[in-house]
């Protein structure tokens, strides 16, 4: 009788390994369709987009544009604050190089109003723009029809 029991619930278990197992492939699935939109000519995106798969789930898809400033105006991107990249994920404008734990804090947050994020020019220090010990102070910017505000912010060195 005992050994009866021990039997259903290792089968229990079995298929809730199988149920977890599936919604984590399927969280990978959606989480692999970032594509981040590059000038061909630039380098530090490519660094960036490292910094992005580092330790995530997520792959960034690089694709070469060849008119960035359109695609930016289309993307709802400010014009002061442009950079050298820009990244769709998940619905999200994803602008220059915003370290990526600030990206993970907007996709589980989700706050209203916000349609994208952005650091403006291409700070020393921040991530893909690593030189030396150097380090400029930067702003994350959060951006939305409505406004912007300061997601986060680095200092410098
Ligand atoms: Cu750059
Ligand atoms: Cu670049």
């Amino acid at each position: 009788m005992l050994a009866f029991v021990r039997t259903a619930i290792a089968r229990r278990s079995l298929s809730g390994a199988l149920v977890l197992g599936t919604a984590l492939s399927a969280c990978a699935a959606q989480a692999a369709t970032y594509t981040m939109f590059r000038d061909p000519g630039c380098g530090c995106c490519l660094e960036w987009a490292s910094h992005m798969e580092q330790g995530e789930r997520h792959e960034v898809e690089a694709v070469d544009h060849p008119d960035m400033a359109t695609l930016k105006a289309e993307r709802g991107v400010p014009g002061d604050l442009r950079s050298c990249h820009t990244m769709v994920a998940a619905g999200y404008v994803i602008e220059g190089h915003v370290p990526a734990a600030d990206v993970e804090r907007l996709l589980a947050e989700r706050p209203t109003g916000v349609t994208g994020l952005a650091v403006a020019g291409m700070p020393m220090g921040s991530p893909g723009m690593e030189h030396g010990d150097h380090r400029q102070p930067y702003q994350v910017i959060a951006f939305g029809p409505e406004g912007r505000s300061v997601w986060n912010s680095y200092t410098g060195s």
